[in-house]
């Protein structure tokens, strides 16, 4: 098996993993939503799909990706491996949901795709599906990220999409959500909002980890092939879950493997609104159509959310993730911006390889833990992305 999901992160029918998840409540969505599950049920049970997406995957968007041992930040400690995600066309694990959210768009006869962006991955992997397959394309986007981000929002340009600046609140990525929600609900049946990650209602936490969990069924057999057993643990940074969910899903079954999310603890766990850990210090309710863990306020609204990676600058996690929390199979755990920036230069000065910002907090709980084994402890992390977007801004930050 290629793709397809462990049943521990399956929802039952409605859409519940657990208590987290649900279905889309609101009258204007309700149908737009079962369209898109019912369409998604039937594509992924489709042997042409299963063959043109494969086909994609290979051929475009460059996969298997490689996973490789990180010998120079193995020395002092256990062996550190990447699963090399940042090597795929467009520099990130989200085009491996957006090829598959497009092509669904285009089954369902949808005459454009909209979608928030944080980093603007996924804005720039969903503008390059929606340039291969002809399909026009909104991004929303908020200003502050707009100008941290800005190679990222030439790349949407210039791949056709259209980027609108999101202007209200702390113009991050929960604002854009809101901004896209907003004009999703203008023409639900003609437009698809491809979510950029395993959030909010009925079928995209389980749609989006569908199409990521390539990821982790690869990166298991390529691990057994070439050094004959599994790792003893895998990382991943968590913002809304999928490059996590994407790894983690193939060794949910493997006792011996230890699962870690790794959250952004920002510039300080005890500030509120100064991080984004969403697991470590949420609290359970409903946010943007689905029921999760989220960082509140005492009247129960999301709360400021702040990392130094915009893509994990979310107030929610995907469901999944907190059923996974609650049942304890997998660990959540933080790294800080200072870490984050310490794995960045790391990675980039000992292996050669510039990180994205968000997949730097992966390795730096890596490293971090690394520390504490032997030459006998494995370490596989998600390297979810490549950090060209973040060097202006790391520069800058560290007076380069
Ligand atoms: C490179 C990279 N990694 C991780 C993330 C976080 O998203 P997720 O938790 O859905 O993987 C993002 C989001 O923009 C990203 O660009």
């Amino acid at each position: 098996m290629d793709i397809g999901l462990n049943k521990q992160v399956l929802p039952d029918a409605n859409g519940f993993f657990g208590e987290f998840g649900g279905k889309i409540e609101h009258p204007a969505l309700k149908a737009a939503l079962q369209e898109i599950e019912d369409g998604f049920r039937l594509m992924i049970n489709d042997p042409e799909f299963l063959k043109e997406f494969k086909l994609l995957r290979e051929t475009y968007i460059g996969r298997p990706s490689p996973v490789y041992h990180a010998r120079n930040l193995s020395k002092n400690g256990a062996n550190i491996y990447f699963k090399r995600e940042d090597l795929n066309h467009t520099g990130a694990h989200k085009i491996n949901h957006c090829i598959g959210e497009v092509l669904l768009a285009k089954r369902l006869g949808k005459k454009k795709v909209i979608a928030e962006t944080g980093a603007g991955q996924h804005g720039v992997a969903l503008a390059t599906a929606a340039a291969l397959l002809g399909m026009p394309c909104d991004i929303h986007m908020g200003e502050v990220d707009i100008a941290k981000e800005h190679p990222n929002v030439s790349r949407m340009k210039v791949l056709g999409a259209n980027v609108i600046p999101v202007s209200f609140g702390a113009k991050t990525l929960k604002e854009a959500v809101d901004s896209a929600f907003e004009d999703y609900l203008k023409d639900p049946q003609g437009t698809m909002y491809a979510i950029g990650s395993v959030v909010g209602p009925a079928p995209f936490p389980e749609m989006v980890a569908f199409f990521q969990s390539i990821v982790g069924h690869e990166a298991r057999s390529q691990f057994q092939a070439a050094y004959g057993s599994l790792p003893n643990e895998v990382v991943a940074c968590v913002g809304g879950g999928s490059n996590a969910m994407g790894i983690f899903n193939a060794f949910l079954d493997d006792k011996s493997v230890k699962l870690t999310g790794v959250e952004p603890a920002g510039d300080g766990l005890d500030k509120v609104g100064r991080h984004a850990a969403t697991l470590t210090l949420g609290k359970k309710g409903e946010m943007h159509g689905f029921r999760c863990y989220y960082l509140q306020n005492e009247d129960g609204s999301p709360s400021a959310v702040y990392s130094i990676a915009s893509g994990l600058d979310y107030p929610g996690v995907g469901p999944q993730h907190c059923h996974l929390h609650d049942t304890g199979r997998v660990n959540y755990t933080t790294a800080s911006d200072k870490e984050c920036l310490d794995a960045f230069l790391a990675l980039s000065r000992q292996e050669g390889i510039i990180p994205a910002l968000e997949s730097s907090h992966a390795a730096a709980y890596a490293l971090r833990e690394a520390a504490k084994h032997g030459k006998d402890y494995h370490i596989l992390v998600n390297l979810s992305g490549r950090g060209d977007k973040d060097i202006d801004f790391v520069m800058e930050k560290l007076g380069l």
